[in-house]
């Protein structure tokens, strides 16, 4: 595995490779990045990854500050996968000219995490868009834990990049049913233990959530005892019917986003 830091240097390494995948991260490698970036290597002739903790998509000082960041750790972590670069750039290689404050992406952005962080999705799609320049990549590989991320990125290329395939992998659960994430590291015994609670309760609630509207209130005051410290969303929505083309199929997930003490947590089952 290479270490690049410069976009110019990788530029050139990646001048003439045709078939590459490319694994977006901000860090805090767990083994869902691993199953994203496993999958790129089975379908990609190269596989760059990159590590860029993006400034512009946190809405606060605190969130950005205590984003868990061991880059030893990472590359520990990656340096045996097959990888065949690893992308470290700093905030001028990506942001020469500022950042791009008129980019325009799907109005699925305003809604769930979007009503909490304004601005965030335009912020990780032009962060997105910086590093398809950079690379021209075949293949962009997304879990499906940050769906609507998922989904808005997903319409952002296919509109302005429909070269590009954007592959979508499943979320990774520990035996807890806790989907894995960076914030992870944040966590405490107990708060895992939380997470896990309310993981089980919205599975085993999920049909009546899907079927009674006002259900999800009564849910909420089973989560606020659980110890949650705010809850964003809980929001049943199918996600075949939120971004067009529509598809036929029904796939109904319940998307939630709640803070356990300072430290918020999303997922969709
Ligand atoms: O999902 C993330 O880690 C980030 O939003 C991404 C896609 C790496 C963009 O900064």
């Amino acid at each position: 595995m290479k270490i690049i830091l410069h976009k110019n240097k990788i530029k050139k390494f990646l001048e003439n490779k045709k078939n590459l995948g490319f694994v977006p991260t901000m860090g805090g490698i767990h083994k869902g990045h691993i199953s994203l970036i496993r999958e790129s290597i089975k379908k990609s002739e190269y596989t760059v990854v990159s590590i860029f903790v993006n400034k512009q998509q946190f809405n606060e000082e605190n969130d950005f500050k205590t984003y868990p960041r061991d880059l030893k750790q990472d590359i520990e972590k990656l340096k045996n996968l097959d990888i065949d670069v690893l992308y470290l750039p700093n905030h001028n290689d990506i942001y020469p000219n500022g950042y791009n404050k008129k980019i325009k992406i799907n109005i699925f952005s305003k809604k769930l995490c979007g009503k909490n962080r304004p601005k965030h999705f335009e912020a990780v799609a032009d962060v997105i868009e910086r590093f398809i320049e950079i690379l021209n990549p075949k293949n962009i590989f997304f879990g499906k834990k940050d769906m609507q991320q998922l989904l808005i990125v997903e319409d952002f290329i296919r509109k302005k990049y429909p070269f590009i395939k954007v592959v979508a992998c499943n979320t990774i659960r520990e035996k807890n049913g806790v989907a894995l994430s960076s914030r992870n590291f944040l966590l405490t015994k107990n708060d895992i233990n939380t997470a896990s609670k309310i993981v089980k309760l919205i599975k085993k609630n999920k049909v009546k959530l899907i079927q009674d509207k006002k259900f999800k209130n009564n849910l909420k005051k089973e989560l606020y005892k659980f110890g949650v410290n705010k809850i964003d969303y809980i929001e049943p929505l199918d996600v075949n019917k939120i971004i067009k083309p529509f598809r036929k199929k029904r796939n109904f997930k319940i998307f939630f986003a709640y803070y356990l003490r300072r430290i918020r947590l999303i997922d969709n089952i």
